[in-house]
C-alpha cells in the first residue's frame, strides 16, 4: 500500500475532525476520497503532506510514517491545495523555478524539465504569462504542474476540479489518465461526485471524520447499490410491456413515455445482473419488440446517498473494510 492510515484522529481544539480514520490506497490506483463540506478530506491530505501533525494515530507514505520520516516523505508526495495563492511578478516558467528550486533540483535540469510539465498541462504558450493573470483553470494547471517537480510516486489533489468548465474537467479527467500511465498513484478529493465516476479505480467515502465506504469502484458499487434504472425503447403497445414487466418481483415501478419515438419505459429494479438479464428474456419472450435495453449503471452520488443514508441508521455496521 502507497499509503496506510490507522486510527487516525485530530482535533482543532475542542473539534473532532478526524475519529480514528483507517484507510488503505494501493500503488497505481486513482482514488476518490469524496465527502461532504468539513467532512475531513483536507485534514487527511495535509497530515499526508506533512503539513498538519496528527493528534494521534499513524499515517505512512510509501511506508514513511509522516510525523518521523518527513523528508521520505516530501520526496514522495506532490501536493495540490485547494487554493492557488499569491505571487506577485512571475511568470509561468518563473513560478515552476521557484518551486524546483525548494525541492533542489539541479539549476541545469530545470530549463528541459519545466518545458516537459508545461507541455504535459498544455500550457507552453503560456510560458511568460503573470501567473495572476491566468484564468482559474489555467492556474489549476499550472499548479498540478507544480506537485509534479520533484517527480513524486503520489499526487494528493484537493479538490482540483472545483471552478473547472466541462471541457477542463474533461481535459483534467485525461490529463490524470496521463499520469496514472506514468506510474503515478494520485488521490483526489472532491463533492461533486459523479465528477470522479469515471476517473477513479478505487473510492472513499468519509463523513464526520470516519471512512463510511472504501474499495475499488466495482465492488463497492456491487456491494452498494441492487438498484438499478433500466431504459428500454419498445415499437408497438408500451402498456403491454409495462404489464409485462411488473410481473417480475424485482420490478418497483414502470415510469411510460408514450409521447416518445418509439416509446421508452424506464424500470425501476432490484436486482442483479442475473436477474436484469431474467428480465430482458421475459419481455423477449412475451412478444415485446425493442430497439433498446439498457441498465443505467448507479452512479457515486447515489451511493453516496446509501451509504450516509446507512451511517444515519447505524454508524458501526456502515463501515466497510478496505
Ligand atoms: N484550522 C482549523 N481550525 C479549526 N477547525 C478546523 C480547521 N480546519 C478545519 N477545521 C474543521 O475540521 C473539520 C474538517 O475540515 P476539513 O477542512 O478537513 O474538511 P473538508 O472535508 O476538506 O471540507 P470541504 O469539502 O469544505 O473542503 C471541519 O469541521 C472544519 O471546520
Ligand atoms: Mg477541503
Amino acid at each position: 500500500m502507497i499509503v496506510e492510515i490507522t486510527d487516525l484522529t485530530h482535533r482543532y481544539g475542542a473539534m473532532l475532525a478526524l475519529d480514528q480514520l483507517n484507510l488503505q490506497i494501493p500503488p497505481g490506483a486513482i482514488y476518490g476520497f469524496i465527502g461532504p463540506n468539513g467532512a475531513g478530506k483536507t485534514t487527511t491530505m495535509r497530515i499526508l503532506t506533512t503539513l498538519l501533525l496528527p493528534s494521534s494515530g499513524e499515517a505512512r507514505v510509501a511506508g514513511h510514517e509522516v510525523t518521523r520520516d518527513i523528508q521520505a516523505v516530501r520526496r514522495e508526495v506532490g501536493f495540490m491545495p485547494d487554493f492557488f495563492g499569491v505571487y506577485d511578478n512571475m511568470n509561468a516558467y518563473e513560478y515552476l523555478d521557484f518551486f524546483a528550486g525548494a525541492h533542489k533540483v539541479a539549476p541545469e535540469r530545470r530549463p528541459q524539465m519545466i518545458a516537459d510539465l508545461l507541455d504535459l498541462v498544455d500550457l507552453s504558450h503560456k510560458r511568460d504569462a503573470d501567473v495572476m493573470g491566468l484564468s482559474r483553470g489555467m492556474k489549476q494547471r499550472l499548479s498540478l504542474a507544480r506537485t509534479m517537480i520533484h517527480n513524486p510516486s503520489l499526487l494528493i489533489l484537493d479538490e482540483p476540479a472545483s471552478g473547472l468548465d466541462p471541457r477542463a474537467r474533461v481535459e483534467l479527467r485525461e490529463l490524470l489518465k496521463e499520469l496514472r500511465a506514468m506510474g503515478k498513484t494520485i488521490m483526489i478529493s472532491s463533492h461533486i461526485l459523479t465528477e470522479l465516476a469515471e476517473m477513479c479505480s478505487h473510492i472513499g467515502i468519509i463523513e464526520h471524520g470516519r471512512l463510511l465506504a472504501s474499495g475499488d469502484v466495482a465492488t463497492i458499487m456491487r456491494s452498494l447499490q441492487p438498484h438499478h434504472i433500466i431504459e428500454i425503447h419498445v415499437l408497438g403497445d408500451a402498456a403491454n410491456a409495462a404489464a409485462l414487466a411488473v410481473q417480475l418481483p424485482q420490478v418497483r415501478d414502470v415510469r411510460s413515455f408514450v409521447e416518445e419515438t418509439p416509446a421508452r419505459l424506464e424500470i425501476d429494479f432490484e436486482g442483479d445482473e442475473q436477474a436484469i438479464s431474467a428480465l430482458l428474456v421475459h419481455l423477449v419472450q412475451g412478444g415485446i419488440a425493442m430497439t433498446h435495453f439498457a441498465a443505467q449503471a448507479s452512479n457515486l452520488e447515489e451511493i453516496f446517498l446509501a451509504v450516509t443514508q446507512q451511517s444515519t441508521a447505524a454508524p458501526e455496521s456502515a463501515a466497510t473494510p478496505a
